[in-house]
């Protein structure tokens, strides 16, 4: 069902301190910072060959990301994004093998314009897991 890790997400404190990092230190490409205040996050994409590493900040009130950086105060990996094909048959088939989706359960239009649901982390070993449909996905 899933497919490529589309990305890594690290909840970071500071984020022009991240990208920083990200760029100075291992030498990568950053982009620009993005705001996207529906999910409550400003955020930059680390671009790497074979995936993604979104450091997101936390934007306005109400953060989802918030509650995590108090504890984790340095920041932490806070998800991960695999690609799958058909999120709305993905969503079905989860649900029927009894994982829970967060939210009212529809997908969401996520920070690369695709829909995105978010599935519980005690069901998937600990771990936020995003799953993200990306069109040119192939099996
Ligand atoms: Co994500």
């Amino acid at each position: 069902m899933i497919g490529r890790l589309n990305h890594v997400a690290i909840a970071v404190p500071d984020l022009a301190a991240a990208a920083a990092l990200y760029a100075d230190t291992l030498g990568a490409r950053v982009s620009a910072e993005q705001i996207l205040p529906e999910h409550g996050v400003r955020l930059v994409f680390v671009d790497l060959p074979n995936a993604r590493i979104e450091l997101m900040e936390p934007f306005g009130e109400g953060s989802p990301i918030t509650a995590f950086l108090q504890k984790n105060p340095r920041g932490g990996i806070h998800h991960l994004c695999y690609e799958v094909a058909d999120i709305g048959d993905a969503a079905a088939k989860l649900v029927a093998g009894g994982a829970r989706i967060l939210g009212d359960g529809k997908p969401r239009i996520g920070a690369h314009g695709n829909p995105v649901l978010f599935l519980h982390p005690a069901d998937f070993l600990g771990t936020l897991v995003e799953l993200e449909e990306v069109p040119q996905w192939e099996s």
